[in-house]
């Protein structure tokens, strides 16, 4: 077990010395003994736990998400299974930090992988105390070499100007709270300051967490580096200290690097070439002390990369030197970006610098460390001519998401966990606006609803959801909610606000917001004061509301509304009634809870057509019906409620308006409808027939007009909901009735994008075409097919086929995925090959991918087995990846299911105890589920594991919840749907 392993290579580590006293070397045989009962007593108290945690499910029921980006790949290792609701993890705020000085020296080459550390922490206390207690986690702390002196007062220099030191009585772990406590010998007093010095030993792990180790290889060389990656609470792993957000202190960081490699950090430094004792090839790289910041947002990397700087030096990226150019891209936004958002915020960047660096092993997508933001490869590399137009917005998306947190995130930082959603929403709501400014083309402000808001809504229709604001506590109470959850729903909910406030006010707002809370920590309430200040202030609000009222019906309750239009077309008049939205009703649901929302209503109608007025007409005052008495519509002309979606809510109709609209989007002006108002009413129809609340036969007539759409949005909400029914039939019988009715409405739009990837077309119609592509090659048509497999084939017998690449960069996801699903082994291995030696990440990626495509059985089955192995060429932050596609595949998916239930322990050993990771491959595994048969192997699966699924409990709960309504789906709808599809395609 890695566990293990790691302990005991830290307990290697022979430069340093362990004991109870000063002065005291232990050999390395009582180092090792102490290691040995170091180590047992790991095991023991993860055992206790795990088996005694009070409620090891934790109270929260909440969805996790798996991400193509690899947002929520391989985490976890020590104590992740010890979930204890009940524990106080926090620390006392009777000393708090103003000032680290930390000295690191990594030794980054096989053999060693350890680092040396010495940390120096002035306090402040402001309570009598005898505790200092801190984070420490998986490392050795040289117990001995500890000491705690008090300052001398200040601007008094006649007492004396040397510190004093307090005796240290003991000192002790808590390993489950992770905390390292130093008890004093005499008391520590209210108002004095104190530094605090410890020396310890660190490990370098692998597995992608606190300081760790990653590698990449030039011929057959390993080049090592040694990176940071502390958020939420791994800061603990690299250096004792009190690791909450709200604990902000300056930082003077100290890195002794082999002189062949260079250092970053935060700051900018400078080099102390005086030589180092004892380490000849290092030198010391010494960093400028930071503003006030939180542990979680310090980082440095140690690495042999080759670097380019904007013009003005500001802004530079770090990235292997094979790989620079493709850095291009991302050194040319930035800049824009950063500067973009010193406008929107009104406040300046900070920092000196901003450093951007793409690494090989990379958990998250990206970290906004501030000024030194990491990524993984593809999210901030891109290759003119070799990546996509996806991958290029990818690279967009996320460096506007991560400049957006060195205001809102690290500027002003949420005072604890519970605030992550508006941390992680806002960058995720202002990331479109940033990406907006520097590629105006892209419409990304439009995508915003389908890629964001109605992707959320999936999730957020479970009865399993959470609410964004939700009380956490220990470590993976925290990751947990790193989900879709956090960041879609927060985002489309901090949208709605921009709109319903307007963005003047919306904008003043935030930027008093940050201004008032610069270098300290808030709370959500804090925003909404200043939203709610700046819009009485503005007169776009009524006095007698605040945000705060509004905005809590969407933080705290779970879920969202419905609005059911219901029109008197005699009177001209509508009611609106509002209800929590749910996928399905569940049969045991006996709650008299009633949620209800504050819900700003916007509409238009046939006469009006005004698409642009986001300002709410009438708010649904958490209220759960209201009456409009003039609509100001005739009888025979349609209304469409939720202008431009920017409420985070669905709406549905009386059948007469369905029909209205069902009729408009059949003539030739349907494009009267706003394109976002088209992907609305494809979404709505489609889940809310799928809830059991509209009949399929409605739904599937709004559908019915797509045979003349042309635009991204609505295609792509269509894609997705038909993605349900898609996965639902296509193991029954009438899935060819399916298949011919979706090709018939492909007909046109197939015609019109056509297989060729036209260059300078703009980016909807780019990603419009792969969509199409993609669902036409799967469902067999046939110059699709044909296209596909000539293109691949071309590759194949390229003389230079990794340099010349016939396939251009946006058919390459369809071409591979379908040439490797209609071919053997040779189109397998072909790609395979090209995986590993393709040297830009994005490529990997699509191969990864295509890989999971094929039908050969074994392929697939040594594929998965390939993607839990060290050393397979798979970096374990893909792992997720492979299990994701082949479970896409429908052949792959109960190869998938079965290889997790087979090979559960290994897989769980693979991945530490990154529950993230795990419970995706679970979600994605068992997507497709929706026989009694597959219900019957996930019943067997939760009992053959129940005494060590601990994490991963919930994951498999959700699992069958959502087999079973698939199941309850089929049994009801399948005949409808059927019939339908027989009619439509008769
Ligand atoms: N702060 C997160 C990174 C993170 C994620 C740290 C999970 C710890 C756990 C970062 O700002 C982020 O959200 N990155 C996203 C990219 C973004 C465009 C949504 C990611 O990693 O995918
Ligand atoms: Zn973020």
């Amino acid at each position: 077990m890695t566990q293990s392993r790691e302990v005991l290579a830290m307990m290697d580590a022979h430069t340093t010395t362990f004991g109870r006293k000063r002065g005291c070397t232990i050999s390395r045989c009582g180092a090792f003994l102490l290691g040995t009962l170091f180590l047992l007593s790991l095991v023991i108290t993860a055992l206790l736990v795990y088996h005694f945690a009070p409620c090891a499910d934790g109270a929260l029921g909440r969805q996790h998400d798996a991400s193509d980006s690899g947002l929520f790949a391989g985490r976890g290792f020590l104590g992740a299974n010890s979930v204890s609701t009940k524990l106080d993890v926090r620390l006392p705020r009777s000393v708090v930090p103003v000032f680290y000085r930390l000295e690191l020296t990594p030794f980054i080459w096989e053999g060693n992988f350890t680092f040396n550390g010495e940390v120096k922490i002035v306090v402040n206390v402001t309570e009598d105390t005898r505790n200092i207690t801190l984070h420490a986690v998986d490392m050795k702390i040289d117990e001995a070499a500890t000491t705690v002196q008090m300052h001398p007062p200040d601007n008094n220099g006649t007492i004396r100007n040397r510190m004093e030191d307090v005796g240290i009585d003991k000192q002790t772990n808590d390993t489950l709270r992770q905390f390292h406590v130093i008890h004093t010998a005499g008391m520590l007093k209210a108002g004095k300051q104190y530094t605090v010095y410890i020396k310890y030993v660190g490990y370098l792990n692998d597995y992608l967490q606190g300081f760790y180790r990653s590698s990449y290889t030039v011929g057959n060389q390993t080049r090592w580096i040694a990176t940071t990656q502390f958020q939420p609470t791994d800061a603990r792993r690299a250096f004792p200290c009190f690791d909450e957000p709200a604990l902000k202190a300056e930082f003077e960081i100290h890195i002794a690097r082999p002189k062949n490699m260079t250092s970053i950090s935060n700051m900018n430094g400078t080099v102390d070439t005086t030589p180092i004792v004892g380490l000849p090839s290092y030198e010391w790289d010494r960093y400028e002390r930071s503003v006030p910041m939180s542990t979680y947002l310090v980082a440095f990397v140690v690495s042999d990369f080759a670097t380019q700087r904007s013009d003005d030096g500001k802004v530079g990226v770090w990235v292997r030197s094979e790989a620079l150019d493709q850095a291009d891209y991302s050194l040319k936004i930035a800049p824009q970006i950063l500067k973009y958002f010193e406008n929107y915020f009104a406040i300046d960047f900070p920092l000196p610098k901003m450093d951007m660096v793409a690494l090989p092993d990379f958990s998250a997508g990206a970290m906004e460390n501030w000024g030194l933001i990491t990524y993984r490869e593809t999210a901030m590399l891109y290759q003119e001519g070799v990546s996509t137009n996806s991958n290029k917005q990818r690279v967009a998306t996320v460096v506007a998401h991560e400049l957006a947190h060195q205001w809102f995130g690290n500027l002003v930082t949420p005072s604890w966990w519970t605030d992550l959603w508006l941390n992680e929403g806002f960058a995720s709501y202002v990331e479109y606006i940033g990406m907006n400014a520097v590629e105006p083309s892209w419409k990304v402000l439009e995508q915003f609803v389908v890629h964001e808001l109605q992707n959320v809504f999936a999730l957020d229709a479970l009865a399993s959801s959470h609410p964004i604001s939700v009380e956490v506590g220990h470590p993976d109470e925290i990751s947990e909610i790193f989900d879709r959850i956090s960041y879609g729903k927060g985002a489309s909910i901090i949208r709605m606000m921009d709109h319903f406030i307007t963005t003047n006010v919306f904008k003043r707002g935030l930027s008093n917001y940050l201004r008032e809370r610069a270098y300290q920590s808030a709370e959500q309430n804090d925003l909404w004061d200043a939203l709610t200040k700046q819009a009485h202030k503005d007169g776009v609000l009524d006095k007698s509301i605040t945000i705060n009222e509004i905005m809590d019906t969407w933080t705290l309750q779970t879920g969202f509304p419905v609005v059911t239009v219901n029109r008197d077309y005699n009177r001209g008049s509508a009611t609106l009634t509002q209800e929590r939205f749910l996928l399905q009703t569940s049969t045991t649901e006996v709650s008299d809870d009633k949620p209800l929302w504050w819900i700003p209503i916007t509409y238009t109608s046939q006469n009006v057509l005004n698409f642009n007025e986001t300002i709410p007409s009438r708010w649904m005052q958490a209220e759960p019906t209201i009456t409009l008495s003039n609509l100001n519509t005739a009888a025979n002309e349609w209304v469409i409620f939720n202008v431009q979606e920017t409420g985070y809510y669905r709406v549905n109709y009386d059948e007469q308006n369905w029909r209205l609209i069902i009729q408009e989007l059949n003539k030739a002006s349907f494009k009267s409808i706003s394109t976002i108002n088209r992907a609305q009413l494809l979404d709505d129809a489609l889940n809310l027939a799928r809830a059991g609340r509209l009949d399929y036969a409605t739904a599937l007539d709004v559908t019915s007009y797509l045979a003349h759409e042309t635009e991204y949005l609505p295609w792509k909400a269509a894609f997705t909901a038909m993605g349900y029914l898609d996965r639902m039939l296509v193991k029954t019988e009438g899935y060819d009735r399916f298949r011919i009715f979706a090709l018939k409405l492909l007909d046109n739009i197939y015609k019109q994008t056509g297989f060729k990837d036209i260059h300078g077309d703009p980016q909807l119609t780019v990603f419009t075409r792969i969509d199409v592509l993609s669902w036409a090659c799967s469902l067999g048509h046939k110059d699709c097919v044909q296209n596909a497999v000539t293109q691949f084939h071309n590759w194949q017998i390229t003389p230079n086929p990794d340099n010349n690449n016939p396939i251009s960069p946006n058919l390459k996801s369809v071409v591979y995925c379908t040439a490797i699903r209609v071919g053997g082994q040779a189109e397998w291995d072909f790609a395979w090959e090209r995986y590993q030696k393709t040297n830009v990440g994005s490529e990997k990626d699509l191969l990864l991918h295509a890989l999971g495509c094929t039908r050969e059985t074994w392929i697939l089955s040594r594929y998965l087995n390939w993607a839990v192995t060290e050393n397979s060429g798979i970096r374990k932050q893909d792992a997720g990846r492979v299990f994701g596609s082949v479970a896409n595949n429908v052949i792959g998916q109960p190869l998938a299911f079965n290889y997790l239930r087979n090979q559960w322990k290994r897989i769980k050993t693979y991945f530490g105890t990154s529950l993230l990771t795990i419970n995706n491959i679970i979600k994605s595994t068992t997507k497709k589920m929706n026989t009694a048969y597959e219900l019957k192997a996930l019943y067997e699966f939760e009992t053959e594991h129940s005494a060590e699924l601990a994490i991963a409990r919930r994951a498999v709960q959700q699992t069958i919840e959502q087999t079973e309504a698939n199941i309850k789906w089929l049994d009801r709808n399948h005949e409808t749907i059927l019939n339908w599809l027989k009619r439509a395609t008769a």
